[in-house]
């Protein structure tokens, strides 16, 4: 008996412990400071609207351009009915996105949002450069796992595959994402002429307003 609850005593302790330590990593995080985080979207959630239905505590920092990555569409997303957006390295090309700061509470949320658990994607701390001000920011950002095979980035729209398109929907988010959030109208321009697969969904068409977008 005397031996059973000292076992208990020591499963609470170390149970403690790993949650202290579990903290204390994340807050060696650069991209982490106080009880926020900054987060950079690329993607649809360049969007407030959307970024704001599963992380309402987002706040918007501004443009900011990431070096050495590349965006690409890879992934299939019954959601989207298309490929959606992806980072991946690649030395001397950049990509342009929006900053967020987000409460670190929400951080695992967003890991999950993000198919870490599932291998999908994977966190990683980076530096990005604000328009308005040129400050250099840590960021999370997360990284698709299973790079695609070759860049569609600068293919023109004849020889993009079909797998490698996002859909009309997908590709309006963005525009509008990036628009919203004063991102170089030369990177604008490149988003608009993206390969589309002509595919919409209507309820995102609708809860978004992408009426006026155009590509
Ligand atoms: C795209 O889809 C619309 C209907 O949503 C259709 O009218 C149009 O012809 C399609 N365009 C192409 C290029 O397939």
């Amino acid at each position: 008996m005397r031996a059973l609850s000292a076992l208990n005593v020591l499963v609470m302790a170390l149970c403690g412990v790993s949650q202290i330590r579990g903290l204390s990593l994340l807050q060696q995080l650069p991209e982490v400071h106080g009880d926020k985080f900054y987060y950079f979207g690329f993607g649809s959630n360049m969007l407030a609207k959307r970024i704001h239905i599963k992380n309402p505590s987002a706040k918007f920092l501004g443009a900011a351009l990431l070096k050495n990555y590349r965006v690409d569409f890879s992934l299939p997303s019954k959601f989207w009915k298309g490929a959606v957006a992806t980072a991946v390295p690649t030395f001397g090309m950049q990509t342009w996105g929006t900053l967020w700061e987000i409460d670190l509470v929400n951080l695992p949320d967003l890991d999950s949002q993000e198919g870490v658990h599932l291998g999908r994607y994977r966190p990683v701390s980076v530096k990005v450069k604000l328009r308005s001000n040129d400050k250099e920011i840590p960021a999370r950002l997360y990284v698709i796992t299973k790079e695609p095979k070759g860049n569609v980035r600068d293919l023109p729209s004849h020889e993009v595959p079909l797998n490698r398109q996002p859909s009309k929907t997908y590709l309006r988010v963005m525009v509008k994402g990036a628009m919203e959030s004063g991102i170089p109208k030369k990177y604008i321009t490149w988003l608009k002429g993206f390969k589309h697969n002509n595919k919409t969904v209507q309820q995102l068409e609708d809860l978004f307003e992408l009426d006026s977008v155009e590509l």
